[in-house]
């Protein structure tokens, strides 16, 4: 009975190749030494090479419409413009500004603008950061509904806050006033940015109805006058 096991090779019936084996073993298993198939290889060095075409054509930089970011923000912008026709040229006055304070739809568009361009200084929320808290009724530059408008076409306090009649669309100067409305009293208080020093407005009627709107504006923003 011993003889039969010992004159037979233990595994030798075909089942496992007799290639060639790496010289470790784990646990008393053992490994082929075999290349990988060249077809794999050859996928292997032909995606790295296709990778390095793709980079050169889409992110070189030197033609940098060609990259995806671009060819996202030209859709997006086509796709504001065809929205645009919907709603026409946008007037930056009260009555507009209040109007689109409560269209959620548009307020998105205002939102987008706003993370896009504004976030970096006045915080992610418009709760301020280099810039002041947006969402409190502490305002500077402010008296009335549409001085917010003035105040993002035309910069304040000598360009630390930035002009940006030229690098907007008139409608997103709008939308981006009546998101800015939309948001009063969106940050706990104790949450934003101190308020600016100087002279502060407190507009408590901004998000009201446009009911005042034949009265002169003043009469809606008394406190100029009155410190806290
Ligand atoms: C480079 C930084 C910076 C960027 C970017 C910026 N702001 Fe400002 N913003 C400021 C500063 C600083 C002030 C305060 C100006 C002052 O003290 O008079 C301000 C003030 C304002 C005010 C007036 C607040 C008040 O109480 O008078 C509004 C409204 C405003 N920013 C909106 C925006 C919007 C909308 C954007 C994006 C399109 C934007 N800002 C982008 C820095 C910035």
């Amino acid at each position: 009975m011993s003889t039969n096991t010992e004159t037979k090779p233990p595994v030798d019936d075909g089942a496992i190749p007799n290639d060639p084996l790496t010289d470790h073993s784990y646990d008393g298993i053992q490994e082929f030494d075999n290349p990988m198939p060249g077809w794999w290889k050859m996928l292997f060095l032909l995606s790295i090479l296709y990778s390095i075409g793709y980079w050169v054509y889409y992110e070189n930089g030197i033609t940098p419409d060609r990259s995806i970011i671009a060819a996202y923000d030209r859709a997006f912008a086509a796709n504001l413009r065809l929205q645009f026709a919907e709603i026409g040229d946008l007037q930056p006055d009260r009555e507009t500004i209040l109007k689109f304070a409560d269209d959620p739809k548009w307020l998105k568009v205002g939102q987008a603008v706003f993370q896009t361009n504004c976030t970096s200084c006045h915080g992610t929320k418009a709760e301020g950061r280099v810039g002041p808290n947006l969402t409190d009724d502490k305002w500077k530059n402010v008296k009335q509904v549409e001085d917010i408008a003035k105040v993002i076409n035309n910069g304040a306090a000598g360009n630390a806050m930035p002009a940006w009649q030229t690098k907007l669309h008139p409608n997103e100067v709008v939308l981006l006033s009546s998101y800015l409305l939309s948001l009063q009293g969106s940050v706990p208080p104790g949450e934003g940015l101190k308020p600016i020093p100087g002279e502060i407005h407190e507009i408590s009627d901004l998000t009201s109805a446009p009911a005042a709107e034949d009265k002169p504006a003043d009469s809606t923003t008394k406190p100029a006058e009155n410190n806290e």
